[in-house]
C-alpha cells in the first residue's frame, strides 16, 4: 500500500463511462479522481490558442515543459485542474481541442513530459487515475487495473444521447466516424497506443449499465482489499 492508499489505473477508450465509474469509485474509497485526458486537453488548449502547429513536435514539446499544473480535490472526489493557475473547464471539451489532444498525443517527447507530471500527481496512491496508457505506461506498478471497453457503435449512440440530451444536434454517423477515426489514432501510434496492460482487468461496458460496472469494480476492489 502507497502513502495515501492504492493506485488504481481505470484506462480505455473514450465513451466507455471510465470517467464515471472512476469517479464513483473514488467518491466510495475517499480518493482523488484524476482524468489524465484532461492534461493532454490543457496541453491541445494551449498549441491551439499560440496557434501551434499540433505536428510541430519542437514546439509541442515546448508548450508540454511549459505548462503548471495544480490540483484541488472536489467534493465529488474530481481533482479540478489549474493550468498556470488558471481553470479552463469546458473551454477543454471543445471538439477541436478534443481533436488536436489527439494529435499532441501522438507526440512521444511530449508525452514524456505529462508522463513524469502525471506521476508527481499519483505516486503516493489514494488516487484513481484514468486515462488510456495509465496502466501500460504511466504507472505499470499501479495496484489495480481496470481497462473499460465497448463497441464504436454503442459508444457513438451514448455520444449522440448526451448531445441530445444538453440540447444540442447530433449525426450519429459523423459521430460513430470521428469515434473511429479517434479510436485508429490512438491505438496505431508509436508512442503509447491505446492498449489493455497484460495484467488489467478487461470489463465490456457494450451491454450493462453503468451501476453493473460500478458494482463490478467495487467488487473487485473488495476483493483486493480482502
Ligand atoms: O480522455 P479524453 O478524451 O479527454 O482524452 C483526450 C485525448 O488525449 C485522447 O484523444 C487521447 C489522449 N490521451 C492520451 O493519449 N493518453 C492519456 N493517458 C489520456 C488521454
Amino acid at each position: 500500500m502507497r502513502k495515501n492508499g492504492l493506485l488504481i489505473a481505470m484506462d480505455g477508450p473514450a465513451g466507455t463511462g471510465k470517467t464515471s465509474v472512476g469517479k464513483a469509485l473514488a467518491l466510495k474509497l475517499g480518493y482523488g479522481f484524476l482524468s489524465t485526458g484532461e492534461m493532454y486537453r490543457a496541453l491541445a488548449y494551449n498549441v491551439f490558442a499560440k496557434h501551434i502547429e499540433p505536428e510541430n513536435a519542437t514546439a509541442v514539446l515546448d508548450a508540454a515543459r511549459a505548462l503548471s499544473f495544480t490540483f484541488q480535490r472536489q467534493p465529488d472526489a474530481s481533482l479540478k485542474m489549474f493550468v498556470d493557475g488558471e481553470f479552463l473547464g469546458p473551454k477543454l471539451h471543445l471538439e477541436e481541442v478534443g481533436n488536436v489532444a489527439s494529435r499532441v498525443s501522438t507526440n512521444a517527447q511530449a508525452r514524456q513530459v505529462l508522463t513524469d507530471k502525471m506521476r508527481e500527481v499519483g505516486q503516493n496512491g489514494g488516487i484513481v487515475m484514468e486515462g488510456r496508457d495509465v496502466g501500460t505506461v504511466v504507472f505499470p506498478d499501479a495496484d489495480i487495473k481496470f481497462y473499460l471497453d465497448a463497441s464504436a457503435q454503442e459508444r457513438a449512440n451514448r455520444r449522440v444521447k448526451q448531445l441530445r440530451e444538453a440540447g444540442q444536434p447530433a449525426d450519429y454517423a459523423q459521430i460513430l466516424s470521428s469515434i473511429q477515426e479517434r479510436d485508429y489514432r490512438d491505438s496505431h501510434r508509436a508512442a503509447s497506443p491505446l492498449r489493455p496492460a497484460e495484467d488489467a482487468l478487461v470489463i465490456d461496458t457494450s451491454v450493462l449499465s453503468m451501476q453493473q460496472v460500478i458494482d463490478l469494480v467495487l467488487e473487485k476492489i473488495g476483493h483486493h482489499a480482502s
